[in-house]
């Protein structure tokens, strides 16, 4: 059963995870994070930023990897989730940029039809966070359906790395990044499996406002299902879910 945690607002959640995590670089300099991109951990990124800062911490051993990217989007795209990682994460915190990979880093806007490519990027991915020695903590947002990373409802709660469709649903979600255009959302995504996001050793998912009521209530008092991948949160034995009030509303 996951640890619930309801608090104020995306201040004080940012607060908590931003405590813990340079608690774990000061104890782990060589830490591998987590990142996700979306806009729930955006306020734990800058309570991270900030008490890295005022406590000097060093972080130029930090490592991290990144959840998820959109297919056919070059890496230098602005709404590529390579340049938002980068743009959100590794240059408030000073993170080296050599230490942060996205999953699609190797696929560089390779096009679809480059099947060989596409097969062999999940597994390599999967690979080198193994290498690291796998992630200490990650961080997750939540999509309206229930989704963590790209992993839509339907997906294998075993499964590595690989290359989805985006859900209907996600790319509607998801146009107000693309000009509310929703014939320039990507269709396709490569996001960690699952089954890669349960060997974190530690969880920690965001979530605010009523929209995401729901989809927490399935979460956190559902049976852990496919059809709502975060329920795999249950499987796991560190699990932190951190609400405001609204995204807890159905609890
Ligand atoms: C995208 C990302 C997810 C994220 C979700 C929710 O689909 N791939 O990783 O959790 O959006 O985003 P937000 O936090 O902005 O609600």
């Amino acid at each position: 059963m996951a640890e619930v945690i309801i608090v104020k607002d995306q201040e004080e959640a940012g607060q908590i995870y931003g405590r813990a995590v340079a608690d774990l670089i000061k104890s782990k300099p060589d830490s591998v994070l987590g990142l996700a991109t979306g806009s729930s951990p955006l306020a734990a990124y800058r309570a991270l930023a900030r008490i890295v800062r005022d406590e000097s911490i060093d972080v130029s051993r930090v490592r991290g990897f990144a959840l998820d990217e959109y297919l056919g989007l070059p890496l230098d795209h602005p709404q590529s989730y390579h340049s938002t990682i980068h743009r959100t994460v590794v240059e408030p915190l000073g993170l080296d940029p050599e230490k942060v990979h996205v999953p699609g880093d190797i696929l560089d806007g390779a096009p679809l039809e480059d099947g060989e490519r596409i097969a062999l990027a999940g597994p390599a991915y999967d690979r080198a966070i193994e290498a690291a020695g796998g992630i200490d903590v990650q961080i997750l947002g939540i999509g309206t359906d229930g989704h963590i990373g790209f992993n839509e409802p339907g997906s294998s709660l075993a499964s590595g790395t690989r290359v989805k469709t985006l859900a209907e649903q996600t790319r509607i979600d998801n146009a107000r990044f693309f000009d509310d255009d929703i014939s320039k959302v990507p269709t396709h995504c490569i996001t960690q499996g699952i089954g890669t996001v349960l060997k974190a050793r530690h969880l920690v998912l965001l979530a605010f406002g009523s929209g995401k009521a729901e989809a927490i209530e399935e979460t956190v008092e559902g049976g852990v299902s496919a059809f709502c991948p975060a329920s795999a949160l249950q499987l796991h034995p560190h699990a932190t879910i951190i609400v405001d009030e609204e995204a807890a509303s159905r609890l």
